[in-house]
């Protein structure tokens, strides 16, 4: 199998050929996933909301996140795996930051590493990849900082936040980021800051014009059916899919239909 390096990103964008990513948390959906053809695999630090059920990204561990990695790479023949630093893995200090990156490197197998942030932590992301671990940014909406923001709605719509993004994409470009996501910002600023790097932008809510698109598994495939945000798109609706099943399923226990004399030995 021909696998997917931060190379094969690069060379996607120069062609014009979109990249696509999605999030996955075990060993099961990201074998799936892989095998679908995915480009790319983000062990996402969403985990914490769809996996541990906490309403914000901040509580999760450095040590779970390993855990969700290791998971995921075991299922993986292709795809590259980007795996989130979570919040405090990285923000206090670039020795912290390195550390973090290097224990994801060594423990989970897997290939890069993404954290959020512009400017300020580029000085982290230049020694991490100067330790070569490849670095995936990302901008605008960044749910690490939510307290800072106090509300999950479109980012840089004002100049001034909009300025700061196309400066912060080209000091992550410059410290040696392979890719940026660019969450929540208006289409035309994701265009914009598109057009200005050579490394390619992943989007999320961030309109058609950036070089790929990410979603959170639970999302497209419709496990949560309260998360109905514009961005998404819903491939499935796995909530009423899956509830069918399990009620069809308590009703045949109930029933004694199930099992039935060819399910027994
Ligand atoms: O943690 C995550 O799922 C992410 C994507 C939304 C980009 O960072
Ligand atoms: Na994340």
């Amino acid at each position: 199998v021909k696998k997917v390096t931060t190379n094969t990103l690069l060379k996607m964008k120069a062609a014009g050929e979109k990249i696509s990513m999605i999030t996955a948390y075990d060993y099961s959906f990201a074998r799936i996933f892989d095998a679908a053809g995915i480009d790319v695999i983000l062990v996402g630090d969403s985990a914490s909301n769809v996996m541990a059920g906490h309403e914000t990204t901040v509580p999760i561990t450095l040590d779970q996140m390993i855990y969700h990695a290791q998971c995921v790479v075991r299922g993986i023949d292709r795809c590259l795996v980007v795996v989130d630093l979570p919040f405090g893995a990285y923000q206090s200090n670039s020795d912290i930051a390195l550390a973090s990156a290097i224990r994801m490197m060594k423990e989970t197998g897997g290939h890069s590493i993404k954290l959020e942030g512009g400017e300020e932590v580029a000085d982290s992301i230049r020694r991490i990849v100067n330790a070569g671990i490849p670095v995936m940014g990302h901008l605008g909406l960044t749910p690490q900082s939510i307290y800072k923001f106090g509300t999950y709605t479109v980012r840089a719509k004002e100049e001034a936040e909009a300025e700061k993004l196309k400066r912060d994409a080209l000091a992550l470009q410059e410290a040696g980021c392979f890719a940026i996501v660019l969450e929540k910002i208006p289409a035309q600023l994701a265009k914009v800051v598109s057009e200005s790097l050579h490394i390619p932008t992943i989007g999320i809510g961030a309109g058609h014009f950036c070089d790929g698109q990410v979603l959170v598994m639970h999302d497209m495939l419709g496990i949560n059916n309260e998360f109905n945000p514009r961005f998404l798109r819903k491939y499935l609706n796995l909530h009423e899919q899956i509830t069918q099943a399990v009620q069809q399923y308590v009703k045949d226990v109930r029933s004694v239909d199930f099992p039935n004399d060819q399910e027994q030995y």
